[in-house]
């Protein structure tokens, strides 16, 4: 087998194939589908203070290529998801990486603080490109003083690498992930949801109740795998590639355009096991172009 260790931060993953945030509950859910000891990581959905009921349904709408979520980071909230949710992912051999918001600043922090003290999480992804969401979210992630004060609040508090994700609804995705290196983040993932809308045209109504909704899925892959290359080129510090990937063949073209490593998101809801053959069809194409070291192929494209 190829060597698929990468290094994000000072967290080594055994593979670079993890399972996008929102995509894959708390683990538990999919562990009837899929081995989680097959995956680099776990991020699991985005975790709050307080436990959320989220948006009213609708809350999914299926697009062509894509799909449509406006869940509104419905969550058990950071108490719980320590005492009910975490036990259960510490079991495995993965990477545990919790995803975290908060509607203020001192939230996101407070949030941190408690996840630092745990034992057994490997690292925080801070979400600041929800588009649910009216406080919170992609308000801190589309306003670059907003970005920069959140990422420099957390690393201050935050013993663990920190990871930022970013959102895609921006003019311009490096001014933020600049903004995240430069205030001492770990990593950044991109891309987050792309803000969209649907309406049925015999009742006039939006498909989401919250009207608008972030798109995912093949739809959104050829954008990620440009925002991906644009900001590979532009940061020092690794990049977690996301936005339709659902096969091997997807994941490589990411790792080629500068991703150190990958998740998988939307794929997950009709294939739970697309990590798990991502895994292995990555060490297959290694195997098959004589490459012994996975870190040989990242930003690996001729231009
Ligand atoms: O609405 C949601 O829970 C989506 C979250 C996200 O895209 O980060």
């Amino acid at each position: 087998m190829a060597d698929l260790r990468v290094n994000i931060g000072s967290m080594e993953l055994k593979n670079p194939v993890m399972v996008a945030s929102g995509t894959f509950g708390y683990g538990e859910e999919y562990s009837p589908y899929i081995d989680l000891n097959s995956l680099g990581a776990v991020v699991t959905k985005g975790i709050s203070f307080h436990p959320i009921d989220g948006n009213p349904p609708p809350r999914i709408w299926e697009t062509p290529s894509g799909l449509l979520n406006s869940i509104g980071l419905q969550n058990v909230g950071v108490k719980k998801f320590i005492k009910e949710k975490l036990p259960y992912l510490k079991g495995f051999d993965t990477r545990v990486i919790v995803n975290i918001f908060g509607t203020t600043i001192s939230e996101y922090v407070k949030v941190a603080v408690r996840l630092s003290e745990t034992p057994g999480i490997d690292a925080i992804e801070v979400n600041i490109s929800c588009p649910n969401v009216k406080k919170g979210g992609m308000v801190f992630g589309t306003d670059s003083k907003s970005t920069k004060k959140v990422v420099s609040a957390l690393k201050k508090v935050c013993s663990l690498p920190l990871l930022v994700k970013l959102s895609p609804n921006v003019t311009d995705i490096t001014e933020f992930a600049m903004i995240a290196e430069g205030e001492g983040a770990d990593a950044v993932s991109l891309i987050n949801t792309i803000l969209g809308m649907a309406i049925d045209i015999e009742t006039r109504k939006p498909r989401l109740a919250n009207i608008t909704g972030g798109l995912s899925g093949p739809a959104i892959r050829p954008v990620a795998l440009r925002m991906v290359w644009q900001v590979a080129k532009t940061v020092k510090i690794p990049v977690i590639g996301m936005g339709g990937i659902s096969s091997a063949e997807d994941a490589i073209e990411f790792i080629l355009a500068g991703a150190t490593a990958i998740a998988t998101g939307t794929a997950n809801f009709y294939n739970p096991k697309t990590a798990y053959e991502i895994v292995n069809g990555l060490d297959g194409y290694l195997n098959e172009k004589g490459i012994n070291d996975i870190k040989g192929l990242i930003g690996g494209m001729n231009a």
